[in-house]
């Protein structure tokens, strides 16, 4: 039994912060975000507003343009660093939202490779038999843990959510293949690391800044070009297809120029890839699903067509995924 995705949905907040906006508050440039990252804008959440809201929204979308009952839904899988709290988990905050009655569900922690980690779990369940409709949904709120007077991470993120759903085949199309890795020794590189149960919140470790995202960017970002380009050449090699067979490479979107290592690597056009980060910046968990709404909207994928995901984080984390489209966008 195959899984498919059936439907998808994304959510980005209202407000949008400006390249020239952050040149208000930390000593950057438009040129330089541009030039080193392709970033040009970034949505942020209104006051108030969560990643179990942006969530929910992604949720109730999901619904309708599948046409399936909330008490249908069977598990639902919110892969996040940024939930609304450490528990209950945002998953279950959605379940209730949108009174999915029968589900049950948790939170994933695979920073921006969460929502690969996230669709290989719901892959599985489906292709267990024991479930017929699972939701997958990657969603960050980076806003929330973006130490903005730091130039070198609060222009490199923003807030938004996707997600799909998915169910088992009806033709021979979906799921084919993941390569899925962890390197916890990268884990010092890119981190926040107070707040939980090695530094509980104590005014120290506000006072210490520990509550923000720290990262250094130059190791991260060479361990992501290596990471990522290898890991979708291997996929590639495993299924003996070659690059120009993918109709559409939907990568994580944490700098352009990581992407553009791996689509040479592969052998890839700019048209067979999916670039949003301009408009939406990184959303960590939620890149990939964002991009594929995008691209089922922009009627860029037709039944029988092949889908190369790829994604580099924190942790270190990475991956790749292939499908077969199921149905005409
Ligand atoms: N504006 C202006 N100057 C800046 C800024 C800024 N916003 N940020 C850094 N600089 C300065 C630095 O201080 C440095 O100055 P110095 O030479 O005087 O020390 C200079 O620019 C160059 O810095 P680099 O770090 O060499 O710049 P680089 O070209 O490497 O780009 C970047 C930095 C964009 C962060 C890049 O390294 C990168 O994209 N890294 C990977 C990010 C990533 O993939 N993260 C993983 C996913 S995130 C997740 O999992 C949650």
């Amino acid at each position: 039994m195959k899984a498919t995705i059936t439907a998808s949905a994304r959510y980005l907040p209202e407000r949008i912060l400006t390249n020239s906006d952050l040149e208000k508050m930390v000593d950057t440039s438009d040129e330089w975000i541009r030039t080193r990252t392709g970033i040009v804008t970034r949505h942020i959440v209104a006051e108030g507003q969560a990643s179990s809201h942006m969530a929910t929204h992604v949720a109730n979308t999901l619904l309708e343009r599948s046409g399936s009952d909330p008490d249908e839904i069977e598990v639902i899988i919110v892969a996040t660093v940024t939930p609304d709290m450490l528990f209950p988990a945002t998953a279950a905050l959605v379940q209730n939202n949108i009174g999915a009655t029968n589900a049950w569900g948790f939170d994933l922690s695979g920073a921006c490779t969460g929502f690969l980690y996230a669709l290989e779990t719901g892959s599985r369940l489906i292709q267990s038999g024991g479930y017929k409709k699972v939701m997958v949904i990657g969603v960050d709120t980076m806003s929330s843990i973006l130490d903005f007077t730091d130039r070198n991470t609060c222009v490199l993120f923003g807030d938004g959510a996707g997600g799909v759903l998915l169910e088992p085949s009806e033709n021979s199309y979906g799921f084919i293949d993941s390569i899925l890795h962890t390197d916890g020794s990268g884990g010092a590189y890119l981190l926040m690391p107070g707040g939980g149960s090695l530094h509980p919140p104590t005014h120290e470790t506000v006072d210490k800044r520990m509550h923000y995202i720290r990262q250094d960017g130059k190791i991260v970002f060479k361990f992501a070009v290596k990471g990522m380009a290898e890991v979708c050449a291997d996929i590639l090699e495993r299924n003996g297809i070659s690059g120009k067979e993918i109709k559409l490479f939907i990568p994580h979107q944490a700098n352009k120029r990581i992407i553009d290592a791996a689509a040479k690597r592969c052998g890839l056009t700019d048209d067979q890839v999916l670039i949003n980060i301009n408009k939406y910046g990184n959303t960590t968990a939620a890149t990939i699903p964002i991009g594929l709404d995008e691209a089922v909207e922009e009627k860029r994928l037709k039944t029988g067509d092949l889908l190369l995901l790829a994604a580099f984080g924190a942790g270190f984390t990475w991956g790749s995924m292939l499908f077969r489209w199921g149905f005409d966008s």
